[in-house]
């Protein structure tokens, strides 16, 4: 089986399932799950809270530096983050801070930070990550790398559905809009924009349930580890 300090990294586009699948199969390796996406979401809360004007180079850096991130892994749900102290899980969740996180993650500056602690959190191996650059730029050299897609409009009804259960109702358009913004900045931005590593192995969950994607993710790892 795969080494217990291996690195599994899970890259895509938003509403892919990637959280869902990180975390499953992070539960059946034993690893940690990192979500980096919860990171960018949580600093453009802070920074949006602060006001800071993302052309304001010597005020983007003072906040940076003082911004305090932990995010320790939640039994029931998604990671607990902390924001300096501050439980931000929950409101970090909308799409609007998803708009306002792939905004704030084209910034070089918040990029270099962020994939600094990423690289800290994930020294000592067990993890699966789960971003946009994973396995391009932040863990190159990880065991195993997906890349996890499924059509747009898949994509914002399960996310439509994940946002009622949470008792948010937001019309399908507005998701479907939202996201194929994301996914055209996301892609289309110069630092580490979302695109597949060479060596990543390609998934498409449009018709696959979670329990099968992992359950396909759990042979290649196996096969990879062989
Ligand atoms: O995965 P998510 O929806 O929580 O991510 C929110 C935004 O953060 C996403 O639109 C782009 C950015 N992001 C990134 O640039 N790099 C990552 N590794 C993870 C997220």
């Amino acid at each position: 089986m795969l080494d217990p300090k291996g690195i599994v990294t899970i890259d895509g586009p938003s509403g892919a399932g990637k959280s869902t699948i990180s975390r499953g199969l992070a539960a059946k390796l034993h690893f940690t799950y990192l979500d980096t996406g919860a990171m960018y979401r949580a600093v453009g809360l802070a920074l949006e809270r602060q006001g800071i004007d993302l052309a304001d180079t010597p005020a983007l850096t003072k906040a940076l530096a003082a911004i305090e991130l932990t995010l320790t892994p939640n039994t029931d749900d998604d990671v607990r983050v902390l924001l300096d102290g501050e439980d931000v899980s929950q409101a970090i969740r909308t799409p609007e801070m998803g708009m306002v996180a792939s905004r704030v993650s084209a910034n070089p500056l918040v990029r270099e930070k962020l994939t600094a602690l990423q690289r800290q959190l994930g020294e000592k191996g067990g993890i699966v990550a789960e971003g946009r650059d994973m396995g391009t730029v932040v863990f190159p050299k990880a065991s195993c790398k997906f890349f996890l897609n499924a059509s747009a409009e898949e994509r914002a009804r399960r996310r439509q559905k994940q946002l009622a259960e949470k008792g948010q109702i937001v019309d399908f358009q507005e998701i479907l809009d939202q996201i194929s913004k994301r996914d055209y900045d996301d892609s289309r931005r110069t630092l580490a924009p979302l695109k597949a590593a060479d060596d990543a192995i390609l998934v498409d969950s449009s018709s696959m349930g979670p329990e099968a994607v992992i359950a396909f993710m759990l042979e290649r790892i196996a096969e990879s580890a062989r």
